[in-house]
């Protein structure tokens, strides 16, 4: 695996004529991530050249929020993307890939961008997508992977990309989970042992909510004020065991908007999902239903 900290080094490395295949990472990586490498190694065949990128990007986080603390563990993660498969790593710091301060930026719908993570916190989506689109402009991917544990960011991303007409193809993975059922996740590393063994509640909340939304769905019952008892229920089952839920909700799966009472009735794809604290550490996760 060759590791190119230069966007020149990049280019040349790129070369010319293979598809290519990309996976962005703010590194600290997990299975979950060597999930999205596996997965572009086996859609693009062993001729394609699988590129991952480590920058852990400012323009995301929020005032207070932990860029500062967030691992760099640099060595151990191009270790295990080769071990995966990969085939480059980008690793540009901060005076690559933001030579000047970025003033021109990405500035996503609000309809998608300002609810759910978006309200929580404001300008999140807009640092991704810049990011994301200035990642893609560096590497210039046919297929780029994205983990479905992030769902808005997912959906943003391939918006951003069907709207700027970009010649790739967004790709959704699944959520890689422990063997308990707690999403991987680089902030589980924040997790102190008794949080540990507290946070899988997160994944049984949303699996018990998922499977209420479809019994009462199959029974021809649920409407909106049953679906709000619902989500009210798995909340406070939360905050009885120390958590502070950001959101538990049921939202339909196209636009991440509340779905109407004709859809749940329907087959409305739909997506439950749930952010929370456990002390410190904020978990994210979801079930498609
Ligand atoms: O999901 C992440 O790790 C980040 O949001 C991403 C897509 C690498 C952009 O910094």
């Amino acid at each position: 695996m060759r590791i190119e900290h230069s966007l020149a080094g990049l280019r040349a490395a790129l070369g010319a004529g293979r598809q290519v295949g990309f996976v962005a990472t703010m590194g600290n990586l997990h299975d979950g991530h060597l999930a999205l490498v596996r997965e572009a190694r086996r859609r693009l065949g062993p001729d394609g050249l699988v590129v991952a990128s480590i920058f852990v990007n400012r323009l995301q986080f929020g005032a207070g929020e932990d860029f500062d603390e967030y691992p760099r563990t640099f060595e151990r993660d191009a270790g295990m993307l080769r071990e995966a498969g990969c085939n480059l790593l980008f690793a540009p710091d901060e005076a690559v890939m933001y030579p000047q301060p970025q003033t021109f930026q990405i500035a996503p719908d609000p309809a998608l961008a300002g609810i759910l993570e978006g309200e929580v916190r404001p300008g999140h989506f807009a640092g991704v997508c810049t990011v994301v689109m200035k990642l893609f402009t560096m590497v210039q991917p046919t297929i780029s992977m994205f983990g479905k544990k992030d769902y808005q960011q997912l959906m943003l991303v391939r918006q951003m990309a069907q709207q700027f007409a970009l010649p790739l193809t967004v790709v959704g993975c699944e959520i890689v989970r422990e063997p308990d059922g707690l999403a991987m996740s680089s902030r589980n590393g924040y997790l102190t042992a008794d949080q540990r063994t507290e946070a899988p509640r997160l994944y049984r909340v949303l699996a018990e909510l998922a499977d209420a939304v479809r019994a009462a769905r199959a029974g021809g019952r649920l409407d909106p004020g049953e679906l709000a008892r619902f989500e009210a229920d798995a909340s406070a089952l939360l905050s009885s065991h120390g958590w502070a839920p950001d959101y538990v909700t049921v939202r339909r799966r196209r636009d991440l908007l509340a779905p109407e009472p004709d859809e749940l009735r329907g087959s409305e794809p739909l997506v439950a999902l749930a952010a929370a604290k456990i002390g410190t550490p904020r978990l994210l996760d979801n079930i498609e239903i």
